[in-house]
């Protein structure tokens, strides 16, 4: 019971760092909220015209995910680092310092990924590359990578971590209900174009 609570409280706090607007803020590129979509990943940074800023909060945002599962996982085994895996999606896209409104997920959903299942999140990164090459919608990529990623896992063989991928997912999508409606009336905008 601690254990779980601890662990837990420590994951939604690494998953709380709003590394986009930390990075924006210190480069000085403006109020992401005042930008684009108005989110705080890195899709978004991108909308500012800074490709280092956006990997910067991609690579970051993962990064305190995966971080989160390792030292969770280390501490009290796979169980609990699924139930770590969960808080620090929920840190990011609900983030005690701005007010619980934060990000869409995309990217702690596949840092929490690598670090569960490496090859899970590889065949997950592969269709979000696939759809974005083929229609630079950023959101449409992470519906899809989050939306398939239970059944990547059921072929790669982590089967352990189905129900916890489908409620990710579940989560992905209702983070994303602005960008489904306008993908569906033909207003969501291509990745790196500018607000
Ligand atoms: O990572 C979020 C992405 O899927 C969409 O971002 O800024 O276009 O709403 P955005």
């Amino acid at each position: 019971g601690f254990l779980y609570l601890l662990v837990a409280t420590f994951a939604y706090l690494a998953g709380s760092i709003p590394f986009g607007m930390v990075i924006a803020k210190a480069m000085n590129l403006g109020d992401l909220r005042n930008i684009g979509s108005g989110n705080i990943g890195a899709t978004n940074v991108l909308r500012t015209g800074n490709k280092g800023a956006a990997a910067a909060t991609l690579i970051l945002d993962a990064f305190k995910g995966a971080v989160a599962v390792l030292v969770s996982r280390a501490i009290a085994g796979e169980d609990v680092a699924q139930i770590a895996a969960l808080a620090a999606f929920i840190g990011h896209c609900y983030p005690v310092w701005l007010g619980f409104k934060g990000g869409k997920g995309v990217a702690t959903f596949l840092g929490v990924l690598f670090a569960l299942s490496w090859i899970t999140a590889l065949a997950a990164c592969a269709i979000w590359l696939l759809t974005a090459v083929i229609t630079r919608w950023s959101s449409l990529s992470a519906l899809l990578a989050a939306g398939l990623a239970p059944v990547l896992a059921l072929l790669t063989g982590y089967t352990d971590g189905i129900v916890l991928l489908i409620v990710l997912a579940a989560l992905v999508y209702w983070r994303h209900g602005a960008n489904i409606k306008r993908l569906r009336e033909g207003t969501e905008p291509k990745i790196g174009a500018k607000s």
